[in-house]
């Protein structure tokens, strides 16, 4: 199957996009090409690949079959024009703001970023001069405040991690727009294009951590990007190729197209899941607070259903007794893991507070909305009835 573009729906590009079998020897899947350079039919040949007048394969870490297939995948599945792949979500965000920053820059997020993120601004691209500001992005007046001659890039996740708060891609990327040279990049992790697609939306980039949902069985680290052509043929030839070097292999590149054939589906379930376990908390003596995009009583509810097609996997929740009945909580699951991460078959409860989001300080988390309470469950693909059981069972011995 040839690449008739969108034409198909969004299983079927998942499962067969860019690939045809019968171009391949009849393998009904893609092989994985092992290797990390590329011979060269003459020495011409090879200087004019090094030059960008030939467009073939070179060496790996610019690029390989089995990636340009993922990379095409992911492009169509997000609707945008090109992707480019990473060794993790870090490599694909460090990647991207390396490319397209510079000293003097500066970069506008949202108040609340996974924990790493957060470290990467301020202990990273802070320190080389690129001047980064957190804003309220629910409050466009104060981020219209913000927005200067030098600001070059507004960044933000949506579901935030870990405290679920939204942002309206389409409101915030026409504001940006309205500004010369501002690119909107968003973290997508938390939705896939299964439930979201920014670039539909208006913004210029979508990052991911694709050892999540994508990949979906929490056995490889990887990261996407998708833009338009222009801006990840950048990222790709000045990011990733001479800044940071954070290629995938392609065998985990296999495994990441073997994961996506099934995103949907696993999708699914994972936000009727979720969506039955946030029901199922919101009405417990013990609970003091739900953040689930699902539930009526979701602040940012009305926004929840415009921007994403069901409202995700990922549930926050603050206890009445705090951080330590949170502790006791976390400590009594049986089933759900306690391990950090999300987007796999495995149901996992992790403390933002002391793991994701330690990377901040204490006066940092309050000053960004993480609680020290908070508890972060990321509900995966077993039954739903035994998920509810062991919360049950660990809400029992917390309070
Ligand atoms: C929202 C979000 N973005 C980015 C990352 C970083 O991705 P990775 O761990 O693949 O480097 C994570 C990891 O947890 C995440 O949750």
């Amino acid at each position: 199957m040839n690449d008739k573009k969108n034409e198909f729906g969004f299983s079927t590009r998942a499962i067969h996009h860019g690939y045809n079998a019968l171009e391949n020897n009849g393998a009904l899947i893609p092989p994985i090409y092992l290797t990390s350079t590329f011979a060269f039919a003459s020495t011409e040949y090879g200087a004019a690949c090094f030059a960008g007048q030939e467009s073939g394969h070179f060496y790996t870490r610019i690029s390989n079959p089995t990636l340009a297939l993922l990379e095409s995948r992911l492009a169509t599945l997000e609707n945008g024009e090109a992707g480019v792949a990473f060794s993790s979500g870090m490599g694909a965000i460090a990647t991207t703001f390396w490319t397209l920053l510079r000293p003097g820059d500066e970069l506008i997020v949202s108040r609340t970023l996974y924990g790493c993120t957060f470290a990467l601004l301020h202990h990273g691209i802070g320190e080389f001069g690129i001047n980064v500001k957190h804003v309220d992005m629910a409050n466009l007046a104060e981020l219209e405040a913000a927005i200067t001659s030098s600001t070059r890039m507004i960044y933000f996740e949506t579901p935030a991690n870990p405290n679920m708060q939204l942002v309206d891609i389409t409101a915030v990327s026409s504001l940006a727009h309205s500004h010369p040279d501002i690119t909107v990049v968003i973290d997508n992790t938390y939705c896939t294009p299964y439930l979201q697609r920014p670039l539909e939306m208006g913004a210029d980039i979508v990052v991911h951590s694709a050892t999540k949902y994508l990949s979906g069985h929490s056995d490889i680290t990887a990261g996407i990007v998708v833009a338009r052509q222009e801006l990840a043929n950048r990222i790709r030839l000045q990011g990733l190729k001479d800044l940071t070097g954070a290629v995938l292999s392609p065998h985990d590149a296999y495994l990441l197209m073997r994961g996506l054939k099934t995103l949907a589906l696993r999708m699914d379930r994972h936000c009727s899941s979720a969506q039955l376990i946030a029901q199922y908390l919101e009405n417990h003596p013990a609970v003091e607070s739900v953040f689930y995009p699902g539930l009526p009583s979701f602040a940012q509810n009305a926004l929840a259903s415009r921007q994403m097609k069901k409202p995700g996997g990922m549930i926050a929740i603050e206890l009445k007794g705090g951080l330590e009945a949170g502790r006791r909580f976390m400590n009594a699951l049986q089933l759900i893991s306690r391990a950090v991460s999300l987007g796999g078959a495995e149901s996992l409860a992790q403390h933002p507070a002391s793991m994701t989001h330690s990377a901040y300080t204490q006066e940092e988390r309050a000053r960004h909305d993480i609680s020290e309470g908070l508890v972060r469950l990321a509900i995966g693909l077993e039954d739903v009835e035994d998920l509810l059981a062991d919360i049950d069972q660990a809400m029992e011995r917390c309070t």
